[in-house]
């Protein structure tokens, strides 16, 4: 069974020439890291990915550096502790699918990186999924240890509501409503699906403004030379 449509949010980053809302993405990268990274991994993303994005390479460098990163062997054959580098991926919650299923009563939290491409509904429906869950209508069996959200293909899922009003403080003053790091979270999760987004839109107005130029010249030379030959 399909699960309720989700409602169109007007995205930032939506529009042809529209690129994403930084300052967005800024404060839900802080929500991911503060909520959602205690079950979820975001392979795909590395340290470096944030920076000139949503952060500054010191900042990026000095959160990087309070996460411990297992590496090696050494010389000696040895694998050591090392404070994390711009280079290194975010840090997985989980070292593997069964420990994150034993964690949390059998059910997989899926990797976040390509959630918004993935999902049918995309950044409308991982917003609604956020904000959605509400007490089952009166007949509706949630099974024990689910929660019920009408978004959730089938209205059982295993993630339980995770996001309440002032969860969060953000350092830019925004107040921290659960609607707001909904949003927040998910432009977040807009931009690590896809990451190059920002770059194709400036090349494609790019390409438009060559163009339309280009074709400008070529008609004003073609009425120039064609003037003789009435
Ligand atoms: C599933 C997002 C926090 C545990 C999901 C899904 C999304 C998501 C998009 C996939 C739904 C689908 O399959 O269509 C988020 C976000 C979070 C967050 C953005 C932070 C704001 C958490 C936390 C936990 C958790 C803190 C653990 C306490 C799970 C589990 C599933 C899941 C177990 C699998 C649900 C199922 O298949 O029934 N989450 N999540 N999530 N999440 Fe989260």
């Amino acid at each position: 069974e399909d699960g309720l449509h989700p409602a169109d949010h007007p995205w930032a980053h939506r529009g042809a020439f529209d690129t994403f809302d930084h300052s967005s993405i800024r404060r839900g990268y802080q929500v991911y890291r503060e909520v959602c990274s205690a079950c979820h991994s975001l392979d795909r993303i590395a340290w470096r990915n944030l920076v000139g994005v949503s952060h500054t390479v010191d900042e990026v460098k000095a959160m990087a550096e309070e996460v411990e990163y297992t590496d090696g062997p050494n010389d000696e054959g040895e694998m050591f502790q090392r404070p994390g580098k711009l280079a290194d991926y975010m840090p997985a919650p989980y070292p593997n699918d069964e420990a994150a299923r034993a964690g949390n009563a059998g059910a997989l939290p899926p990797d976040l990186s390509l959630m918004v491409k993935a999902r049918h509904g995309g950044a409308d429906y991982v917003y609604s999924l956020l904000t959605g869950y509400v007490d089952p209508p009166p007949g509706v069996h949630v099974a024990e240890g689910m929660n019920y959200n009408p978004y959730f293909p089938g209205g059982g899922i295993a993630m339980a509501r995770v996001l309440y009003d002032g969860l969060v403080e953000y350092d830019d003053g925004t107040p921290a409503t659960t609607s707001q790091m909904a949003k927040d979270v998910v432009s977040f999760l807009a931009w690590t699906s896809e990451p190059e987004l920002d770059e194709r839109k400036k090349m494609g107005l790019q390409a438009v403004i060559i163009l339309s130029t280009m074709t400008a010249i070529s008609l004003y030379v073609k009425r120039f030379k064609w003037t003789v030959i009435k």
